[in-house]
């Protein structure tokens, strides 16, 4: 079992650039910091209300980050245009939408099958891995092998967000999920509402190569710099 890699989402330090429309913090200056201090990619999620990653932010990353780039994009044809355009290495299917404070649940990807269809082969096309973000769900994982994800990313949110023997129970969940994902032929990426607290046990399931962390680590850097905020997560990964 090898430890996963480490992919840090920086959309929250654009949250905090738009709160004021300012020209900082710059997430494309946060992520060479992180990379520098070990993150192993980058991630962000230009969103159709552009509340925080702008589309100058993906061009300017795509350029200066010396990793890789996981843009998340939702399957509004204009998203996924922008998508195809951004020469970004990996790119993970989310849901949208406008109302919600963050992504709410994985993909559904049974109801979403026929745009999925057109849109994986588009995005391969462009150069990227793909990879759909899904609810730990048996029937989801297979219909995302059957559409030609490579990859799929298990939202980690239910476990991340429950406490006590729920909270066991959604790990068993996610561990299931990982261990069929990895029998059908799917590879497995996990995230969403990891912190410093819960992520050892995902990071822990032998089947997941990539756990993609923003909040948390974005959150601790205000108070120990970025350095320290990505050296600690990456020992927890360990
Ligand atoms: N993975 C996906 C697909 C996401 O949409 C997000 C949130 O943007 C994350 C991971 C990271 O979640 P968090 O910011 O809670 O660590």
């Amino acid at each position: 079992m090898t430890k996963p890699r480490l992919h840090v989402n920086v959309d929250h330090v654009a949250t905090l650039r738009q709160a004021r429309r300012e020209a900082f913090p710059d997430p494309v200056e946060w992520a060479l910091a992180a990379e520098a201090a070990g993150a192993q990619g980058i991630t962000c999620h230009l969103r159709k209300d552009r509340r925080h990653i702008q589309d100058d932010d993906v061009q300017r990353l795509r350029e200066r980050i010396t990793t890789l780039l996981n843009l998340e994009t939702s399957l509004d044809p204009e998203m996924l245009d922008l998508a195809c355009k951004s020469h970004a290495q990996a790119f993970c299917l989310v849901p949208e939408n406008r109302q919600e404070i963050t992504t709410e649940g994985g993909l559904d990807v049974v109801a979403e099958a026929a745009r999925l269809r057109e849109a994986i082969p588009r995005l391969k096309e462009a150069g990227g891995v793909v990879s759909i973000f899904i609810d730990p769900d048996l029937r989801q994982l297979d219909m995302a092998m059957e559409l030609g994800a490579p990859f799929v990313e298990l939202h980690t949110g239910a476990y991340a967000h429950a406490s006590g023997p729920a909270q066991t129970a959604a790990l068993e969940r996610l561990a299931r999920a990982a261990a069929h994902a990895a029998q059908i032929g799917l590879r497995v990426n996990a995230g969403h509402g990891l912190d410093y607290q819960n992520t050892t046990k995902v990071a822990a399931l032998p089947q997941v190569e990539e756990l993609n962390i923003g909040f948390a680590i974005v959150a601790r850097s205000v108070f120990v710099g970025v350095a320290r905020a990505i050296g600690e997560m990456g020992k927890l990964l360990a």
